[in-house]
């Protein structure tokens, strides 16, 4: 069976600790640093999705197959614009068009935005390119907080909800 693009439901935590755990050491071991790494893991760790995950308005969703969660995508619609964030695909499953995917799925799960806007840390040169090739450019750059005082750089970028359902 092909990954299937589906809601995230209670069940899936333990598996989207491995994957942000998989992704994380992979993107930001050698972007941030072992010790903001650590840190990250450490967080994760102690609150598990929560860390990431759905609050009250916040929309999750993985792709999946029967046995593995190869991707996930988090958004929040507010005023217009869709707030993205935990865009991560398994290390062990990137570039077979699976973040794409997910991205065009979300959009067509996006039920008033217009916009849909990301904040990605301008040490991902990889997502940069990813998000570009979807038609995102850069509307700003931003300082955020990864952690408790742990910041970095990101670039904010957004395109049209419309234009990635097409
Ligand atoms: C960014 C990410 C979600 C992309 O997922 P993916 O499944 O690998 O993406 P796709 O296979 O759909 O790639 C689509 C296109 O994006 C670009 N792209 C993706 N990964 C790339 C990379 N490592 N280097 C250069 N271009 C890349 C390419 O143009 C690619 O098309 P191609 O494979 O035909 O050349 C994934 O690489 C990831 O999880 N990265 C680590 C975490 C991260 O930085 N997430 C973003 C947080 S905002």
């Amino acid at each position: 069976m092909p990954p299937n693009f589906r809601a995230i439901v209670p069940d899936d935590a333990a598996d989207l600790v491995r994957l942000w755990r998989d992704a994380w050491t992979a993107t930001y071991g050698p972007s941030l640093g072992q010790s903001t790494l650590l840190a990250m893991l450490k967080n994760l760790e102690q609150k598990g999705t929560a860390s990431m995950l759905p609050g009250s308005g916040e929309r999750g969703y993985c792709i999946a197959s029967d046995h593995e969660i190869h991707g996930s995508a988090i958004f929040a619609e507010r005023r217009g614009f869709a707030y993205l964030w935990g865009m991560y695909v398994h290390p062990g499953q990137q570039r077979k068009g699976l973040g794409s995917q997910l991205l065009h799925k979300v959009a067509g799960v996006i039920e008033t935005a217009e916009k849909i806007e990301v904040r990605v840390l301008v040490t991902s040169p990889a997502a940069i390119v990813f998000y570009r090739k979807h038609g995102f450019t850069t509307t700003g750059n931003e300082t955020i907080e990864i952690l408790d005082s742990v910041e970095a750089s990101a670039l904010v970028m957004s395109t049209s909800v419309e234009s990635l359902r097409a």
